[in-house]
């Protein structure tokens, strides 16, 4: 098990930084599966809430590893996908679901009913309304064991994205029809061949209350673009300009899987 060559709690969690992207993926993956392993053994599943993007690349080709060897069943977990770019046709190679299906999906098999993404294809007026079962579901099936997140370079969590809202009113969002942040629209680009004007405008997400309400959170953040995003989350206040500073309300149940780079703004 790799271990972290630095280790800080700051306002919002725990940190844990390692040598390499590589080995925080690892150490991130470990932890997924003790979370597994012990919610199918106290209550007969996991919920997990999945995320996408760059980060979590790694961990999911070390899940596949191990289940691969035998060491990880996928029988009893139940998933929640944190986002998904809205209109997206199911089978459009760009959409969140096509990258689940190809991370992870293809190789853990998951039982047709067990593995929930939003469907980025409903009719408009009831984007919301999809969002919103969402976090009835996820309440149904006894609240998220574990949430693993990445960051934006804007401080993003899912698509929650930066805005001047209340306090009270960020913490406490539904899941809903997200518009995208213009950092968050730049950054998708590489998504969508590096061009920004194929980037869908608007997005679905898990809301903060659903992400806050988590047992636990993993986030993971590699590369010295995600320092500045780091260091307000960590050392700034909590507030709806910097939607992983909402996590610092959490901070016993966060743990940040880092690298150098990305670590580097943050004072022990
Ligand atoms: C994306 C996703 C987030 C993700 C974040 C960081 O736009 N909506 O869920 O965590 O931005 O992405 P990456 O890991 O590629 O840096």
């Amino acid at each position: 098990m790799p271990e972290p060559l630095r280790e800080l709690s700051t306002r919002a969690g725990r940190v844990r930084v390692f040598e390499s992207a590589l080995a925080a993926s690892s150490a991130a993956a470990d932890r997924l599966v003790e979370v597994i392993r012990k919610s199918v053994a106290s209550r007969g599943r996991a919920v997990i809430g999945l995320a996408t993007g760059g980060s979590p690349i790694n961990v999911y080709r070390r899940l596949v590893e191990l289940h691969v060897q035998g060491e990880l069943r996928w029988d009893d977990v139940i998933s929640y996908n944190l986002d998904e770019y809205y209109p997206v046709a199911p089978g459009d190679p760009h959409s969140y679901r096509a990258y689940m299906q190809k991370h992870l999906f293809d190789a853990v098999k998951p039982a047709a009913n067990r593995a929930h993404l939003f469907d980025g294809t409903v009719p408009e007026s009831f984007a919301n309304e999809q969002a919103a079962g969402f976090d009835r579901w996820i309440a149904a099936d006894g609240g998220l064991d574990l949430q693993l997140l990445g960051i934006g370079r804007n401080g993003h969590i899912g698509f929650n994205e930066p805005d001047d809202a209340p306090l009270a009113e960020a913490l406490a969002r539904p899941s809903r029809l997200e518009r995208l942040h213009p950092i968050t629209l730049e950054d998708a680009a590489r998504d969508f061949g590096g061009d920004e004007s194929r980037v869908p405008r608007r997005a679905l997400t898990i809301g903060t209350a659903t992400i806050l309400a988590a047992r636990s959170v993993i986030v993971l953040a590699f590369g010295a673009q995600k320092s500045e995003a780091l260091a307000r989350a960590h050392g700034g206040a909590m507030t709806s300009a910097t939607p992983a500073s909402l996590l610092q309300s959490i901070a016993d149940r966060v743990t940040w899987y880092l690298d150098p780079a990305a670590a580097s703004g943050l004072a022990d």
